[in-house]
C-alpha cells in the first residue's frame, strides 16, 4: 500500500472534475485498509468506488481511500437461489455480466450502471423495475472508529428509494468490504417497466432470457444517458420526489402533462426530468440542452448535469442550485440531490 500525495482526482470521478486529494491510497484487503487508516491520525477519510455518484466542489484535504477489494465467490445454494459474494471493488456492470453468463438471475435490469459493487447498497441502486434490495442478502463492513467488522442484513440497511443507513445514520462511519446477493437459479423476468418490452420487440427477441433483458436495458440506457468516457456526468443529479395524492391532483389541474407514477402508499413519484424540462434560465426557455461554457444539462435527459470539458465542481453545483430554485418556484416542489456533494 502506497500513500500518494497531491493527486488529481480527475481520473477517479465520472464528472471528470479536476479536484485534488491531499493523500490518496488504494486498498485491496482489510490489512491494507487498516494500515491506511493508521496514517496520520486525525486525517479525514473518504472512501471511493468508481466515483460515479460524487461531485467534488473543492479539493479534499484528507486521505481518499479507493476500494480495490476483488473477488466473486459462489458461497452456497438452495433449491431456488444461489448466494454470491462480491468484493466491494468489483466493477458493478462486469459483475452483472458475470452473473448473466452463469445464468444467475436478479440483476440483469441493473445492467450498465457505472461504479462498483461496494457502493451499490449506499443508495440502493435501482433501474428498470429492480432495486438492489430485491437481491441483497447481507454485507460486511469495517467500522472506522471501532476498528471492527460488522455484518448487515437487509433489515439493518434501512433501504429505501436511493437510500440506506450508510447514506444517513452511519454516514462516513463504515467501509463496505463485500456484498452477498441472493440470485435466482430459475429466472424471473421483469419487463413491465419503461420501454423494455418495446425494445425487446424492436430487437426481435422470441425467446426471452436474462441476457436479452440486459441487452434491451443497455440499448435504452445508451440511447438517453451520456457515456462518462465521452461527457462527464454522474447520472441523475436529483432524485424523483414523491408528493401526496392531493398535491398531485392540484399539480395535474395546473400542469396537465405532468408525469407521475403512483407509489404503493398512495403518494405519487414525480419525474424530475419532466419538471426540469419545463423550467429554464429565462421565461419560455428550457434547462434541457442548456449549455454555458462547458457546464450543461444533457440534451436527451434533463435530469443529468454534464461537464463538456473542464468545469469545476462548483460550476456544476451552481447550475444545480439554479435548477432547484426554478423548479421550486414553478411547481412548489423541492428537489433533493442524489449525487454525493463533497
Ligand atoms: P462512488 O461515486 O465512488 O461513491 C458514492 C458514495 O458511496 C460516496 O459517498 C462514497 O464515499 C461512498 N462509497 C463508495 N464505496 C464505498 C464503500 N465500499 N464503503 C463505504 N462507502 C462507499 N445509479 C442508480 O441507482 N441507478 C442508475 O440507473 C444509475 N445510472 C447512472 C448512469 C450514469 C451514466 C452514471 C454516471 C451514474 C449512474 N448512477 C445510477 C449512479 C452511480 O452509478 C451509482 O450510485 C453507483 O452505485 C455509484 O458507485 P461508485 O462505486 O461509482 O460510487
Ligand atoms: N422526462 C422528461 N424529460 C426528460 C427526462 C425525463 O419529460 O428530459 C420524463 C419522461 O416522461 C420519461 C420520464 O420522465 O418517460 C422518466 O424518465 P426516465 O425513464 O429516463 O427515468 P428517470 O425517472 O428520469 C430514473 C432513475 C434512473 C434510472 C431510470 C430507469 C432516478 C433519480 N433516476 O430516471 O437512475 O436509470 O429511472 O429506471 O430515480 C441514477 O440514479 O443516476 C439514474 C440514472
Amino acid at each position: 500500500m502506497h500513500i500518494h500525495e497531491n493527486i488529481s482526482l480527475r481520473p477517479y470521478n465520472t464528472f471528470g472534475i479536476d479536484a485534488e486529494a491531499r493523500y490518496f491510497a488504494g486498498f485491496a484487503d482489510v490489512d491494507e485498509l487498516e494500515e491506511a487508516l493508521s496514517f496520520k491520525p486525525g486525517t479525514p477519510h473518504l472512501i471511493l468506488g468508481g466515483g460515479s455518484n460524487i461531485l467534488f466542489t473543492q479539493d479534499f484535504d484528507g486521505l481518499i481511500l479507493k476500494n480495490e477489494i476483488k473477488g466473486i465467490i459462489e458461497l452456497h445454494e438452495d433449491s431456488e437461489y444461489v448466494y454470491v459474494k462480491a468484493g466491494a471493488g468489483e466493477n458493478w456492470h462486469r459483475f452483472v455480466l458475470n452473473c448473466i453468463k452463469r445464468n444467475w438471475s436478479g440483476i440483469e435490469n441493473l445492467s450498465l450502471i457505472p461504479g462498483n459493487v461496494g457502493a451499490s447498497p449506499m443508495q440502493n441502486i435501482g433501474a428498470y423495475g429492480v432495486e438492489m434490495e430485491d437481491v441483497f442478502w447481507d454485507l460486511e463492513a469495517y467500522h472506522i472508529q471501532e476498528k471492527k467488522m460488522f455484518t448487515f442484513t437487509k433489515a439493518d440497511c434501512g433501504f429505501g428509494y436511493r437510500e440506506s443507513v450508510f447514506k444517513r445514520k452511519y454516514k462516513d462511519q463504515f467501509v463496505i468490504l463485500n456484498v452477498t446477493f441472493q440470485l435466482r437459479k430459475k429466472p424471473r423476468f421483469i419487463t413491465s417497466y419503461g420501454a423494455i418490452e418495446q425494445e425487446l420487440e424492436r430487437m426481435g427477441v422470441k425467446d426471452l432470457s436474462i441476457k436479452a433483458i440486459s441487452d434491451a436495458v443497455i440499448r435504452i440506457r445508451s440511447s438517453k444517458l451520456p457515456d462518462p468516457a465521452e461527457i462527464g456526468n454522474a447520472g441523475s443529479f436529483f432524485k424523483n420526489p414523491s408528493v401526496s395524492a392531493e398535491q398531485f391532483k392540484n399539480l395535474k389541474a395546473k400542469f396537465e402533462n405532468i408525469v407521475g407514477y403512483p407509489n404503493a402508499d398512495g403518494s405519487v413519484k414525480l419525474a424530475t426530468g419532466w419538471l426540469i424540462e419545463q423550467c429554464g434560465p429565462e421565461n419560455g426557455t428550457s434547462w434541457k440542452g442548456y449549455r454555458k461554457g462547458d457546464v450543461g444539462c444533457y440534451t436527451k435527459q434533463a435530469l443529468v448535469l454534464v461537464n463538456y470539458g473542464n468545469v469545476s465542481g462548483k460550476e456544476i453545483y451552481e447550475l444545480s442550485e439554479k435548477i432547484l430554485l426554478s423548479v421550486k418556484n414553478r411547481f412548489g416542489v423541492l428537489l433533493e440531490r442524489e449525487v454525493n456533494v463533497i
